[in-house]
């Protein structure tokens, strides 16, 4: 059996005295698509920025083939370890092939410093993710999903075998938001990435993690497979939300529908409500 080539042994992540995650030990599975979940300020970010090393642990460590991440050189990370943060800041007046040209930097030497390589590899990236024609417009003047995919472009330009996006589908309409997670699936399952996905819809999670981690404040609630993994019961733990979890029509995972919305009149609005035919059907937990 080979190694995990990212793991975090003993993590504790910190501001100054606020700590977010705490003796937090994970593997992140080589090969695979992991998805996080989680209710916002549990940790998600914070996590996903300790796994690329923008932030330097308070205690404990995050791997890399077995060295601490500290001990790595920076330009080495940045071969095998492609981060997306939530909020990325553009230069400003940059234009957008300018900004996917950057993702190759940690290819470059000094002797050479730009290839056919590193021009093939823009080009591809911004055909995969539809900016193509969007190349010398500035990033400052794009819409929040145009921007969203340069950026998705950017790390993809970079090459690298592990990849960690921190909710890439923001922004995105429903079309995009399936395009960019049939990239990511496409970019694992042809070219064996590893990839790390920060998602807030739980059941576009459901259906492309292969390995699902539940976060809730700082630690991991749950994770496995998302058919183990997603449950009313979880979604109850974990977003303190009514719901029922039924069988995705398309792919048979689980779907998670939340309580009847808010409605005048109705007291203790939830799972109650839902009506007896739909709630015997099911083998949903109840709140
Ligand atoms: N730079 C920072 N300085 C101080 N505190 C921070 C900083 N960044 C995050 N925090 C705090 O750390 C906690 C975790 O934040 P984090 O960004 O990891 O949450 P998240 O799970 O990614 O949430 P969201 O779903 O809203 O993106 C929050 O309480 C947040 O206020
Ligand atoms: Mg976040």
């Amino acid at each position: 059996m080979t190694a995990d080539r990212l793991t975090a042994r003993e993590l504790t992540l910190a501001y100054e005295n606020r700590t977010v995650v705490e003796d937090l030990d994970l593997r992140i599975p080589d090969g695979r698509v992991t998805v996080i979940v989680g209710p916002n300020a549990c940790g998600k970010s914070t996590l996903l920025r300790a796994l690329g090393r923008l932030l330097k642990p308070r205690r404990g460590a995050v791997l890399l083939d077995g060295t601490e991440l500290a001990r790595v050189p920076t330009r080495r990370i940045a071969q095998v370890i492609g981060l997306l943060p939530q909020t990325p800041v553009a230069p400003e007046g940059i234009t957008v092939a300018d900004l996917v040209s950057r993702g190759r930097q940690p290819h470059q030497q000094w002797w050479r410093q730009w290839s056919e390589a590193d021009e093939e590899a823009v080009a591809a990236a911004m055909e995969r993710t539809g900016t193509a024609d969007l190349a010398e417009r500035p990033v400052d003047e794009l819409s929040g999903g145009q921007r969203q995919r340069v950026w998705i472009a950017m790390a993809l330009a970079q090459d690298t075998d592990l990849l960690l996006l921190d909710e890439p589908t923001t922004y995105l309409d429903i079309a995009h938001q399936v395009e960019v997670l049939d990239l990511v699936r496409q970019l694992n399952r042809e070219r064996g990435r590893t990839v790390v996905a920060v998602l807030h819809d739980l059941n576009q999670a459901a259906r492309y993690a292969d390995h699902l981690i539940a976060m809730r404040a700082g630690r991991i609630v749950a994770q496995g497979p998302p058919a183990d993994v997603v449950t009313a019961g979880l979604v109850r733990e974990v977003f303190g939300l009514a719901s029922v979890v039924v069988p995705d029509p398309v792919t048979g995972g689980p779907l998670v529908v939340p309580g009847p919305p808010w409605a005048a009149g109705a007291d203790g609005a939830g799972i109650a409500a839902v009506p007896a035919q739909e709630s015997d059907a099911d083998t949903a937990e109840r709140a």
